[in-house]
């Protein structure tokens, strides 16, 4: 499974790219409005420390816009996936760009309909977005549940299933074990994984022996 970051922080970035854990990025216009730098400058340095995707999304909402901002984002590297919405014209500018040789994540995913459709227009990764469907009391993670189930139907189906908006671990580990490809994590969350309160404890109890032994490994 590949571990994705959802942030446009560089620091928060680079902070866990030195784990040597991360395969991808996954930015959007919130989070890049959260940083108050140029987006294409974000970009840019993400691309200097991460050689895995990094999803760019795009800001128009209609088809001649968005191409043609999918064609600039595209061009600033070439570890861009360009991220469209999954709308009508979104998954045109999807076809074009994925014909093209240009990876392309779509986002704001919401039903296996979606997904089905997403797939056919030949994106490289499908965002379901798990937090804001339990948000509003639907169950996100059965979404991601089906969405696999009709790719694993269909070999011919090449994308990835990318899971978003993962609110707390348990998001990840569900992901996992139902075989998705790609989990974009936010950092409060990459940081939350390492943690166990009995990790901790008998950590700590063997640093305290350990003393009693007067010994140095080194
Ligand atoms: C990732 O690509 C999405 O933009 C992100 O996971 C959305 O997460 P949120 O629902 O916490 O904003």
């Amino acid at each position: 499974m590949k571990f994705f970051v959802d942030t446009a922080d560089v620091d928060e970035i680079k902070e866990i790219a030195a784990t040597g854990l991360l395969d991808g990025v996954t930015t959007n216009p919130s989070l890049v409005a959260k940083t108050g730098r140029k987006f294409t400058d974000i970009l840019e340095d993400i691309c200097k420390v991460v050689e895995g995707p990094v999803s760019a999304e795009v800001a128009a909402t209609d088809y001649a816009t968005m191409i043609k901002e999918g064609k600039k984002l595209a061009k600033v590297a070439d570890n861009i996936a360009v991220k469209v919405p999954l709308t009508m014209d979104g998954l045109k500018v999807c076809k074009e760009l994925s014909d093209a040789g240009t990876m392309v994540n779509v986002t704001l995913c919401f039903s296996a309909a979606q997904a089905l459709l997403a797939a056919k227009a030949g994106a490289t990764f499908i965002s379901p977005f798990v937090g804001r469907l339990d948000d509003i009391s639907h169950d996100g993670m059965q979404l991601i549940a089906d969405i696999c189930t009709i790719y694993n139907n269909y070999p011919e189906f090449e994308t990835e299933v990318l899971v978003a908006s993962i609110r707390h671990p348990m998001h990840l580990v569900e992901s996992a074990m139902m075989g998705a490809d790609v989990a974009t994590l936010p950092p409060k969350v990459i940081h939350q994984l390492f943690k166990h309160p009995l990790t901790d404890k008998g950590l700590a109890a063997f640093v305290e022996d350990w003393k009693k032994t007067g010994q140095s490994i080194l």
